[in-house]
């Protein structure tokens, strides 16, 4: 059978200037939000991102993702109302949690449960703007029983159900230790959600936003974006950063270490940021609460050896733009808490949940296919060689 050939002579590719990492490149228009990496600014719908930290909660804080605009009384009540009426989870989504090993790391459980969700929900691939926001609304609720149940379970203690008279964060404190939080610890857990909701085209927000824009479900792109957190250069950090603390002694052993990464060039987690060439201002709010509750806990040696690695890279790379992110203390405080560090990056999820929702049903009003493409560098006009010439 003959086959069709080319003609004429084949057309490469001419050298382009490549953003590595896609550096550079703009996804799309976006009304959501905004990262100044230069000033060290963050800004959500407008709102500065230290004016949420100290008057908003987390539910306003999604409701101002979602809709763009900070709710009425009643708009926020009804918006609670929907969020605690989709807190629980089917229970074969509980079951599938149960055969995951204790070994495995719960953000790869996170996509698991999540991953299941959707198979039980019918209107998974209805796939239009009223469905994905429903669905959203559905998610971002039941991320938290999720991430509670997981967190539980890989304890061998059974789940918690959630408990309709608490706030967000406080009934998913409650999922995952069992016990409600007092108000210092649901203050603060509540602004690191709020802090952590949304960050610009990270790379979790724009894998979302890529696989949804296939037209494929919001619950696969919500999979999608939980691995992507996973990494230990983006999510994955702020546990990473906590096992160094753990491992060090006190202030003389952290400049140790930190001299011992520069001399070996290896990267400190919680530092260096893509896009913020100054201080992140979520690290600086981090910062404070490391400071005050692990003095409170009684652990305020972390914070001591926290604060000297940030003087030591600071003096070593400062010039560089390379100053602590938000996963350098965000550790810090949820250990003081109490909370293992494995579900560190899921806690992390239970928040950007908000961030991946809105800005998925934002570009999906006017979708268009993500479809980037490479710089072709192989090799050129070669002719087929037969296996026993080669
Ligand atoms: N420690 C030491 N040096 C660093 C660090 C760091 N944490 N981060 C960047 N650098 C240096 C690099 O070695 C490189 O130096 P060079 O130019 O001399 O080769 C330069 O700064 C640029 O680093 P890149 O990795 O190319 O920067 P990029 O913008 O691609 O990556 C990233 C950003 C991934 C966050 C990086 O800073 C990093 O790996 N940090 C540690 C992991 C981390 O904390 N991740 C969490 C980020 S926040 C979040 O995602 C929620």
């Amino acid at each position: 059978m003959s086959q069709p050939k080319y003609v004429g002579k084949m057309e490469w590719p001419v050298a382009v200037q490549i953003g590595k990492g896609l550096e550079g490149a703009i996804t799309s228009e976006t009304e959501i939000g905004y990262v100044d990496g230069e000033k060290g600014w963050l800004v959500y719908r407008g709102y500065n991102i230290f004016e949420l930290a100290e008057n908003s909660t987390f539910e306003e804080t999604t409701y101002l993702l979602l809709y763009g605009k900070l709710p009425t009384q009643k708009e926020l009540d009804e918006f609670k109302q929907k969020l605690v009426s989709y807190r629980e989870i089917p229970g074969e989504v509980i079951d599938t949690l149960r055969k995951v090993p204790k070994t495995t790391h719960p953000m790869a459980a996170l996509e698991t449960g999540i991953g299941m969700l959707g198979c039980l929900d019918p209107d998974a691939d209805k796939c239009t703007m009223e469905s994905e926001t429903e669905i959203s609304f559905k998610l971002i609720a039941q991320m938290a029983t999720v991430a509670g149940a997981i967190g539980r379970l890989r304890q061998g203690k059974e789940p918690v159900d959630p408990d309709p008279t608490l706030e967000h964060t406080a009934n998913y404190l409650y999922m995952t230790t069992g016990k409600k939080p007092d108000e210092l610890m649901e203050k603060v857990m509540d602004v690191a959600m709020i802090l952590h909701a949304d960050h610009g085209m990270n790379n979790s927000t724009f894998t979302t936003m890529c696989i949804h824009s296939t037209l494929s479900d919001m619950y696969s792109a919500i999979v999608g974006g939980i691995g992507s957190l996973k990494g230990p250069l983006h999510g994955g950090a702020n546990e990473q950063a906590l096992a160094v603390l753990l491992k060090l002694k006190d202030e003389e052993d952290a400049t140790r270490y930190v001299k011992d990464c520069i001399a070996n060039k290896k990267k400190i987690m919680g530092f260096g940021h893509r896009v913020y060439k100054a201080y992140d201002p979520r690290a600086k709010v981090l910062g404070k609460f490391s400071q005050d509750v692990t003095e409170k806990k009684g652990m305020g040696h972390l914070y001591r050896i926290a604060k000297r690695i940030e003087d030591e890279v600071i003096a070593a790379y400062g010039e560089k733009g390379i100053f602590p992110n938000v996963d350098f203390y965000s550790g810090t405080v949820y250990y003081a808490f109490g909370i293992e560090p494995a579900m560190f990056t899921p806690i992390f999820a239970v928040s950007r949940i908000s961030g991946w929702c809105a800005r998925v049903l934002e570009y999906f009003r006017d979708n268009r296919i993500f479809r980037p493409r490479a710089m072709y560098v192989g090799p050129r006009d070669l002719t087929y060689v037969p296996m026993d010439k080669r």
